[in-house]
């Protein structure tokens, strides 16, 4: 089984790598429109859905992570019917852009409700907003834990500023602030130069990286011939220059790749496991997504291998 490690400094053990479950569910009404459903076109249905689900937990990927906001609640609810005793859930406050911080106990008790549990192993703050008071926020989720609804506390989208306040507020209670979740890949490498890395890694926080895969431009699907469908396909690094410029990225990939009998995808991974800082979650749409990035927990990138993509993309930092 693959290793794990505490998540930041909470009991919380994790392994390397969690599921992005974003696109997962069925989405309802004006949920349809959710924006990852729109750029990503959805997942597959729930049977693969499910499989994916089986063959990460097989693979030991047992942390899976959700947003209330995510398709109205759908992917919540997906993670509800999966059920497993060995997964990990993260999920995410608030449901809606007009919650305040007074709102949390009742929408997490929602989120509960759709994930039939009784507690989250991860719950995070998406985004700081004007109308969540931080110092607030920190201290009802301090209630939660002692509540036993929730075992750690974590943001997302969080600036280094955002998170020492997070973690003083936590600390008065003596809780660990476990988590920052922050978009984070060879192709997005802001968290290195606005002062969330160091952060993470003074105050024993996990860096969680989203679209680690920069939302499929790593894995070398995409080409300037093949551009993704859905909205996404208008977005960054997707636009022709976007793709122009990411072919070096994708050769080297490749090439790191077949020395070690791996993806672009499995090595844009690694680079972000070999740094123990960092926990990436890739979104997985289908059983072969999830089985290929689990197998990036069982090989190792070479240091010389580790600096030449990081020298390689140092134009996305
Ligand atoms: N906190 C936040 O504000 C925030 C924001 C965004 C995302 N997130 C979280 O981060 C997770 C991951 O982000 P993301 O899904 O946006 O981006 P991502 O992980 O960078 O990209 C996922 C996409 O890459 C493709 N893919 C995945 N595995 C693959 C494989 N092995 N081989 C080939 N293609 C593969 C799939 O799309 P195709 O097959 O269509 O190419 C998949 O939808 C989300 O599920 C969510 O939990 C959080």
């Amino acid at each position: 089984m693959p290793v794990t490690q505490p998540l930041g400094r909470s009991d919380v053990l994790v392994p390397r790598l969690g599921v992005g479950a974003m696109t997962w569910g069925e989405a309802h009404g004006l949920a349809r429109l959710h924006p990852a459903k729109i750029a990503y076109g959805g997942a597959e249905g729930l049977d693969e859905e499910r499989a994916a689900w089986q063959v990460s937990i097989a693979a030991g990927v047992t942390l899976f992570d959700t947003a209330a906001m995510y398709a109205g609640g759908a992917s919540e609810r997906r993670l509800g019917e999966l059920s497993s005793d060995a997964a990990l859930i993260a999920t995410k406050f608030p449901a809606t852009l007009r919650a305040g911080a007074d709102d949390m106990p009742g929408q997490l008790a929602d989120s509960l409700a759709r994930l039939r549990r009784d507690h989250v192993d991860l719950y995070q703050h998406h985004f700081p907003s004007r109308r969540v008071d931080i110092p607030r926020l920190m201290d009802l989720m301090a209630d939660a834990v002692a509540a036993g609804r929730v075992r750690a506390v974590g943001v997302s989208n969080y600036s280094a500023d955002q998170m020492r306040q997070a973690h003083a507020a936590l600390a008065r209670r003596g809780i660990p602030l476990a988590s920052n979740q922050v978009q984070y890949s060879l192709l997005h490498r802001r968290p290195e130069t606005n002062g969330v890395l160091d952060t993470c890694r003074e105050l024993g926080v996990t860096l969680i990286a989203y679209q680690p895969l920069a939302s499929g431009a790593l894995t070398g699907t995409y080409t300037r011939a093949n551009r993704p469908r859905g909205l996404r396909r208008y977005r960054k690094p997707f636009d022709r220059r976007g793709l122009a410029a990411l072919e070096p990225v994708t050769a080297l990939l490749r090439e790191i790749g077949e020395r070690h009998g791996r993806t672009p995808a499995q090595v844009a991974l690694r680079w972000l496991i070999e740094n123990d800082t960092i926990l990436p979650i890739p979104g997985a749409k289908n059983r072969k997504q999830a089985m290929a990035n689990a197998e990036a927990l069982t090989f190792h990138l070479t240091q010389d291998e580790i600096d030449t993509l990081e020298v390689a993309t140092r134009a996305w930092r």
